[in-house]
């Protein structure tokens, strides 16, 4: 499909700079489409279907970006916070002209997979309560939990605002003082999983995401690290 924008648009939305500042250097002659000089800034093009270069040097045109974080405790997961970091201060200026935010919160102090784009539609997909997208946590429990807390969780537990939660799936890795399980929620209330664990009279301890839709956390990516989504990835989201 066809979309003509102003280049002076499509190159400051990349990040090349303001409008007036785009319009000083096509005046200069230093921006070609499909190699011809273009001096007129308003022109209209469609970026995916012809050539941009400034300076001779190619502009790789694209519109969204998509992010896997491994995020580390002690950042929020928003786009500005007067007090806290937040995860976009972890990421490089270069993705950061993009204007990524968050797709789900995590709390400050959970760790793990958070998605991070500019794609407005994908996020309203993944976070819609309606599409019910599947979010897996590794959590560490106080105490011991047992197949009479797989049930609860399957059954739907009350959280302490009366609310019913949808079946959770649990697998128990260790059952020890402190226990080591999976679990698997549809939904994303806020504090979901510490709260769900209360209402067993459980204290979660550590929280990591390892998986979100289709999408499991890269196990390369130290807490703090990101990196690009593949394509697959990214139709395996959006799918
Ligand atoms: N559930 C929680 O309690 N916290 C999170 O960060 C995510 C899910």
């Amino acid at each position: 499909m066809s979309k003509l924008q102003r280049i002076d648009k499509i190159l400051s939305n990349m990040g090349y700079g303001s409008r007036k500042n785009i319009k000083k250097i096509m005046k200069k002659g230093r921006v070609t489409i499909n190699g011809d000089i273009v001096k007129d800034s308003s022109k209209k093009i469609d970026p995916y279907y012809n050539k941009i270069e400034i300076d001779g040097i190619l502009i790789e045109y694209r519109e969204y970006i998509y992010l896997m974080m491994n995020k580390p405790d002690g950042v929020v997961s928003s786009t500005d916070d007067p007090i806290n970091n937040t995860v976009i201060d972890l990421i490089d200026d270069k993705y950061k002209i993009f204007e990524p935010f968050p797709i789900g919160r995590l709390d400050k102090d959970t760790e793990g997979l958070l998605i991070l784009s500019n794609d407005g539609k994908l996020a309203h997909n993944l976070l819609s309560p309606k599409k019910h997208v599947k979010k897996t946590y590794y959590v560490e429990v106080e105490g011991r939990v047992d197949s009479g807390d797989i049930e609860k969780f399957n059954d739907g537990v009350i959280l302490e605002d009366g609310y019913k939660t949808m079946a959770a799936e649990m697998d128990i890795i260790e059952n020890d003082d402190i226990s080591k399980v999976y679990l698997t929620i549809k939904e994303g209330k806020f504090h979901q999983v510490k709260r769900m664990f209360v209402a067993i009279g459980k204290k979660v301890l550590y929280l990591k995401r390892v998986s979100m839709g289709n999408i499991e956390l890269d196990k390369s990516l130290e807490t703090g690290e990101y990196r690009e989504l593949k394509e697959e990835e990214i139709n395996l989201l959006i799918e």
